[in-house]
């Protein structure tokens, strides 16, 4: 694969292989959201994802990776992203953060949404559609001739200026071969411009929102990240790949491309 400054450019077919593989984590999120009720666990959300990836044939990206024990992050009210699934059943206005990946022939696919449980809380329903649409606009940045400060810094803007804070600890990233490939892509303005975007490049954003301060603090499990001030937080991320056409969103599932936070 050709390389720019340490990140891959893709080419057609590999892009297409990185498509395939966040359609598949793009399906197994919708089912996720069909289920998503009170009195579910996030152990059932577990499950679902493990079915579906033997149904299609695929491993999950996340187990195993780096020691992470499930093929889901499933990240509650104020957990922000890693929480390990469990056998607490979801209550009435929790949100719960479903972040999966696969690898499909030998490409990761690399999604996330954050769902409702129930009725929630209208100040939670903003965080979760100010969350998505930060994502939307760091998208529109994703494009040659701008480089990877112009996404997180767009993102930054837009979600302060709704009054939510941005997470700095965690970032997005190049996606292909492995999970984790060059270029970092912070969800915020970083202190470097960071490196130029190229046509061929696959990256996930996922910007990660909170209600209160965007410090947080991992458990003692070693993974599950939290608000240091207990406020909840939302995540949503998309694999895109840059293309001479723009951006084009890869974890788009058979029922299309749809908006899934709530308008309010
Ligand atoms: N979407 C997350 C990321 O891009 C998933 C990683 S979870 C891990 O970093 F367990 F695999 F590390
Ligand atoms: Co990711």
């Amino acid at each position: 694969m050709k390389k720019y400054r340490g990140a891959f450019i893709k080419n057609e077919r590999e892009i297409g292989c990185l498509a395939e593989a966040n359609r598949m984590v793009a399906n197994i999120l919708d089912a996720v959201g069909d289920i998503v009720k009170p009195g579910i666990t996030t152990s059932q959300i577990e499950d679902i994802a493990q079915n579906m990836c033997k149904e299609y044939g695929v491993k999950p990206a996340f187990e195993g990776y780096y020691g992470y024990p499930f093929a889901t992050c499933c990240s509650v009210n104020e957990q922000v992203v890693h929480g390990f699934p469990n056998q607490r059943p979801l209550v009435e206005g929790d949100i719960v953060s479903v972040d999966m990946g696969v690898v499909y022939d030998g490409f990761v696919g690399d999604a996330a949404r954050t769902f409702m449980v129930g009725e929630v809380a209208e100040d939670v329903r903003k965080l979760l559609r100010v969350t998505e649409e930060g994502l939307y606009i760091g998208i529109q940045q994703a494009h040659a001739g701008n480089n990877v400060y112009d996404i997180g810094a767009a993102i930054q803007k837009y979600v302060e200026g709704e009054g939510f804070n941005v997470v700095r600890r965690f970032v997005g990233h190049g996606v292909g071969a492995k999970m984790h490939e060059k270029p970092e892509v912070p969800n915020f303005r970083p202190k470097m411009p960071g490196m130029p975007l190229h046509n061929g490049m696959v990256i996930a954003i996922e910007p990660m929102v909170t209600m209160g301060t965007w410090e947080v603090d991992i458990l003692e499990d070693k993974w599950t990240a939290v608000t240091r001030d207990g406020k909840w937080a939302a995540h949503f991320e998309h694999s895109i790949a840059i293309t001479p056409d723009g951006p084009k969103i890869l974890s788009v599932s058979d029922r299309g491309l749809k908006r899934y936070a709530p308008q309010c």
